[in-house]
């Protein structure tokens, strides 16, 4: 069977973009992991991290993540501070786990303007520290400051062999 991918990085990295692509391209089906705990609160992802505080988010996100890396094959986009908690790590560890890796400035440009409740503070250094944790935890690093055919093409590079 084909190992699901997992994508991370960083807020406005494109996951969320380049996922359903890469699915696409492998044959198999797409999960927004954001999209998932949206629907289980009943809320967009932003006022659920609100509402139920980052450590409660936290588990739920590894908990799905852990759940659909036992299910069939498919490309996962995850939230931004998935690898950041030992479940979280865990649960990534069955998948092929492919960093989107863009500038600050790109990311920035991206998320301006969207509801996202720990874009706030010193994202700057948020950022570099993330960075840290996605360089440990990710099979893989795609410079996602390309177009996003070569960023899909990049993800797809080597997923003939599954
Ligand atoms: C988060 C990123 C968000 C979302 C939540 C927390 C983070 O997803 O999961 O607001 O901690 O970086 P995106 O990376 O899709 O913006």
């Amino acid at each position: 069977m084909k190992r699901s991918v997992a994508l991370i990085g960083f807020m406005g990295t494109g996951k969320s973009t380049v996922g359903p692509l890469v699915a696409l391209g492998r044959g198999v089906p797409f999960v927004d992991l954001d999209d998932l705990i949206s629907e289980q609160s009943g809320q967009p992802t932003g006022e659920t991290l609100s509402h139920w505080g980052e450590a409660r988010f936290r588990a739920v996100e590894a908990d799905l993540l852990d759940t659909i890396g036992q299910g069939e094959a498919c490309v996962v986009a995850t939230g931004g501070g998935a690898p950041t908690t030992p479940a979280g790590r865990t649960a990534l560890r069955r998948f092929d786990t492919i960093w989107l890796d863009a500038s600050f400035e790109r990311v920035s440009e991206r998320v301006e303007g969207s509801a996202r409740p720990l874009w706030s503070g010193d994202i700057h250094g948020l950022f570099e520290a993330r960075r840290a944790t996605y360089a440990a935890v990710s099979s893989r690093r795609v410079d996602a400051n390309l177009a996003v055919e070569e960023v899909v093409a990049e993800c797809l590079r080597g997923s003939a062999h599954g």
